[in-house]
């Protein structure tokens, strides 16, 4: 991609569940974030393509872009036309899916040097899941935003229990993400000309 073009934020859904809480924040987060003209949106659905656990004879970083399923080589693809990524994660047992790490794991070049944010939904917001995360993302060489979206759990029951509730809760906190998406359009876009800057030198 252009360094002149406008970063392309992938959303990852981490949550594979079929009746999981995440389509609700899905439909805010893909409604705000596409009404903005500084970014393209794309969603990364890890229901939709599951992949395997890792079983690939060579580590990721030691084998760019090889690709030994048609799951990995589509998740991939996506992950590689991205410039930024935006995680909406649930958070289980004070940690995050064993679908996302089984995606960070199987690849490399795709993450490495580009930006991440997150918005977390749980008791305390899904903090804990994301304070993981940037443990895990800094070895995959990505820069995570300081600010996150946050869900709690009080938040979630009166969704739960009053489903007309969601449009105004999620209203509440557009402020909120808008500063998480500024931050991730900052550094993508920073990210961006510095990886084209590179391709040229090379
Ligand atoms: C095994 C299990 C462990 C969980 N652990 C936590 C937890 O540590 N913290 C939390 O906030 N919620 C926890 N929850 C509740 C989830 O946040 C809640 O089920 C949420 O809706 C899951 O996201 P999803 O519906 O999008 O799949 C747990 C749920 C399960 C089934």
């Amino acid at each position: 991609m252009p360094s002149d073009s406008i970063p392309t934020i992938t959303i990852i859904v981490a949550s594979t569940r079929s009746t999981r809480f995440a389509d609700l924040p899905l439909s805010w987060i893909v409604e705000r974030l596409g009404a903005r003209d500084d970014l393209a949106i794309e969603v990364l659905d890890l229901r939709d393509n599951q992949l395997p656990y890792y079983d690939s004879p060579t580590p990721p970083a030691r084998a760019p872009r090889t690709y030994y399923t048609e799951a990995e080589r589509a998740i991939g693809e996506a992950l590689d036309r991205a410039d930024g990524y935006l995680v909406i994660t649930n958070e289980f047992n004070h940690g995050y899916s064993a679908a996302l790490k089984n995606v960070l794991d199987h690849f490399f070049v795709e993450f490495r040097r580009k930006a991440i944010a997150f918005a977390g939904y749980g008791s305390v917001g899904g903090s804990r899941a994301i304070e993981q995360l940037r443990q895990v993302v800094s070895e995959l060489e990505m820069a995570s935003t300081r600010h996150a979206v946050h869900i709690v759990g009080s938040q979630m029951l009166q969704i739960r229990a009053e489903p007309q509730s969601a449009a105004g809760i999620f209203e509440a906190m557009n402020d909120r993400l808008d500063l998480v998406v500024d931050d991730l359009a900052w550094w993508a876009t920073a990210l961006q000309t510095a990886r084209a800057r590179e391709v040229v030198a090379a």
